[in-house]
């Protein structure tokens, strides 16, 4: 199958590229920047040298138009640009942005004006499959949603509030240098930002509630000094008294044909860098749980669960392309 990327200079560009190489299925066509059409895409992902010998071209849906299947991986606010044309030509997408992820009202009050509506599936792919498995369109989570959704669905319908204390690598901010990204401002440090209005709040408040519509949501993000990873503490106040096995069992049976969420006696980035899995830990606390999940921002918590949504799409066992091991140490 033929696949375009817009927005190839990107990181999650750049993780697509990384890990559609080895997908048996797909082939990678089309790669556009605005900023560097008709250079080699190795010489702006240097690490590539020698898998791929495409040139950036334009994003224009002239260049794409031969693509079964196209990720767009743009800013918020600019996917919309791109995604109705390329549905109207009839290639699947999924758009790696925030534009689909909420319904327009709830979008244009937390990011504004949105010119091209159309509903698409959430694509956190252990909640939805069934509905992914049919759509066109389906709209990646968050890196944020992806970790704190998926370490507490399974017992949200207990929960009467939960805590999301997040810690994210730097990447997740994309490739462009800024004050807040320059080195010497992270290093050695830990940041808090956007304490309790970060936009990623909105999916979380959206998913949780399908599940339990009075759960109170709290959340509050970190940036660490690293470059991947995504570890979410969520403190977790249930209605009722479950004990530590039952909760352990609750999770085991909601993730049981779920190959890429693995329930772990010890959760740490290390173990899940480089790969699609998150992994969660379960710990009873005297009146909460806690519950640990740590992702790779770039691959589960964006590109990793794009290529898992496109398999899904076409029908493909889910796994395909994405069965690598993490990189440890
Ligand atoms: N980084 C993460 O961990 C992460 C996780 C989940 C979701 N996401 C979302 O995924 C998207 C991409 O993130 P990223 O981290 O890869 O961002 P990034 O590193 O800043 O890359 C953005 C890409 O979009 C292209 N671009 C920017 N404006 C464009 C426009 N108007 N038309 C066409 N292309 C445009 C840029 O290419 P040129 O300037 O060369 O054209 C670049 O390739 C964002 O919406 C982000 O919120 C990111």
């Amino acid at each position: 199958m033929k696949v375009g990327i817009v927005g190839g200079t990107g990181y999650t560009g750049g993780e697509l590229l990384r890990l559609l190489y080895n997908h048996p299925k797909v082939d990678v066509n089309v790669v556009t920047s605005r900023r560097e059409v008709g250079k080699e895409v190795w010489k702006v992902h240097k690490h590539l040298k020698g898998f791929y010998d495409l040139k950036f071209v334009e994003p224009d849906i002239k260049n794409l138009e031969d693509c079964d299947f196209v990720f767009t991986a743009v800013p918020h606010g600019e996917a919309m640009n791109y995604v109705p044309e390329l549905l109207e030509v009839g290639i699947k997408v999924v758009d790696l942005s925030a534009d689909y992820r909420l319904p327009k009202d709830v979008y244009e009050r937390v990011y504004g004006e949105h010119k091209a509506y159309i509903n698409a599936i959430y694509g956190l792919t252990e909640i939805h499959r069934e509905e992914i498995k049919k759509a066109d369109l389906v709209a990646n989570p968050g890196c944020y949603p992806t970790g704190c959704i998926l370490a507490v669905a399974p017992i949200a319908r207990y929960v009467e509030k939960v805590i999301f204390d997040c810690k994210s690598g730097i990447t997740g901010a994309g490739a462009k240098p800024t004050e807040f990204t320059h080195y010497p401002n992270l290093h050695e440090s830990l940041v808090p930002y956007r304490v309790t209005n970060h936009r990623h709040y909105w999916e979380m408040v959206q998913e949780l509630r399908r599940f339990n519509e009075n759960v109170i949501v709290h959340f509050t993000p970190h940036v660490f000094p690293g470059s991947r990873g995504i570890l979410t503490t969520a403190h977790v106040f249930l209605k009722e008294d479950l004990s530590e096995e039952e909760v352990k069992r609750i999770y085991e049976e909601f993730y049981e044909n779920c190959y890429f969420v693995r329930i772990q006696e010890e959760v740490r980035l290390s173990y899940v860098r480089g790969s699609n899995f998150c992994d969660v830990a379960i710990f009873k606390g005297e009146d909460r749980f806690v519950i640990v999940s740590a992702i790779d921002n770039l691959v589960k918590g964006a590109s990793g669960q794009a290529i898992q949504n496109m398999n899904v799409m076409m029908g493909w066992d889910e796994r395909l392309g994405l069965e690598i091991p993490p990189l440890f140490p």
